[in-house]
């Protein structure tokens, strides 16, 4: 033998998967924790994989293809122990909150607001819960009895006029006896109907009419409607209900008139006006400069109403009056077209936040 001159290594196959074995269980049996340590060690430029890797040079040449097959499994191994603890790592980095910078603002949730007309129609609500009257409410599409006739307004009565009506066609009955109600008043006959006495409600909610859209009349709008039937309910108490009702839902200083009006459901009946809130009753556009705007109808219950709902007009009397909600909406917020009260503009809503 030449000195100096070395017989070449040769890497038996044996010896080969004896070393992968041996790797292997290592790598199985490596600690879930650091895996910054654990790629240092095993696929880093000095890594042993590269190292095993370098055996290649001294396998047989006929061996070359099974060995190349054996280290790519290898190093697929190792790969993916890494990605398992890299994983693992992560989620324990979650979990202990320790990725999440503690100092940053919070995310704001978005919060919606109230729709004014609902705003509204709690708060006149809650004024007449302070005085007794309990809510009641009724279907939206009614029969012609509870909205009308029982109403003492028979069939062909020439105040069906002063309400355009939404008729809808019967599916049972046939005819056009169903209709969208036109105020809230159905649910007043629908609660003397009871029997159940003395009655002191509140019916808010939707009504409709055949109207034209414009900035002063909608197709559908909301009411609430007030009844106290006892015995010896007088004018008297209807005034000291509502003028009660417009201090705390306008202030102390609004003054209060009636005017003689027309009801087929009440007699006598009337108007009511509030002074302007906007020129405190000097006269304003608001006000076509009269000083006042009217806000409700109001009258004692015709003794026919009540005998048509089997209460005793004998004995019995009471007051009722109605009003709508956006109307009072749009001069507690000085808004001046009812349209916007349904045409979902966010712009417009979310300027109303709180209660009244
Ligand atoms: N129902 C009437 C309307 O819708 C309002 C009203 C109610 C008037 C009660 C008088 C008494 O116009």
């Amino acid at each position: 033998m030449i000195r100096g001159l070395e017989l070449p290594y040769i890497c038996s196959m044996e010896q080969l998967l004896a070393r992968i074995d041996g790797l292997k269980k290592e790598i199985t049996a490596y600690p879930d924790g650091d895996a910054e340590a654990f790629r240092i060690m095993y696929l880093g430029s000095k890594g042993l994989v590269k190292e095993i890797m370098g055996e290649m040079k001294n396998v047989a040449p006929e061996n070359k293809k099974a060995a190349g097959q054996l280290l790519n499994e290898f190093k697929v191994f190792a790969e993916s122990k890494y990605d398992e603890l890299k994983q693992l790592s992560q989620k324990r980095q979650q979990d202990n909150g320790s990725e999440a910078d503690l100092t940053l603002p919070g995310d704001s949730v978005p919060l919606g607001t109230r729709h004014p007309i609902s705003l509204v129609r709690n708060k006149v609500v809650s004024i007449f819960q302070r005085l007794g009257f309990a809510v009641a409410e009724g279907p939206e599409i009614e029969d012609d009895w509870h909205n009308f006739t029982a109403l003492n307004l028979p069939e062909n009565h020439p105040a069906r006029d002063m309400q355009d009506t939404f008729y809808i066609s019967n599916p049972v009955k046939g005819g056009t006896d169903w209709l969208l109600r036109t105020h809230t008043s159905s649910v007043q006959v629908r609660e003397m109907e009871k029997g159940k006495l003395p009655i002191r409600i509140i019916c808010p909610g939707r009504v409709y009419r055949n109207e034209t859209i414009s900035a002063r009349a909608h197709c559908f709008f909301h009411q609430l409607e007030g009844l106290y039937i006892a015995e010896n309910v007088s004018f008297a108490d209807l005034k000291q209900t509502l003028y009660f009702f417009v201090q705390e839902m306008f202030g102390s200083t609004v003054k209060i008139r009636f005017r003689p009006s027309y009801f087929p459901f009440t007699e006598p009946s009337a108007e009511m006006d509030i002074s302007c809130l906007i020129c405190n009753g000097e006269g304003c556009s608001v006000c076509k400069r009269t000083g006042w705007v009217e806000i409700l109808g109001c009258g004692m219950v015709h003794p026919h109403v009540l005998d048509n709902c089997g209460i005793d007009s004998n004995k019995y009397t009471g007051f009722a009056f109605g009003m709508g909600i956006e109307r009072i909406t749009m001069l507690k917020y000085q808004i001046k077209d009812l349209r916007l009260f349904s045409e979902n503009d966010v712009r417009f809503l979310k300027q109303f936040t709180g209660a009244v």
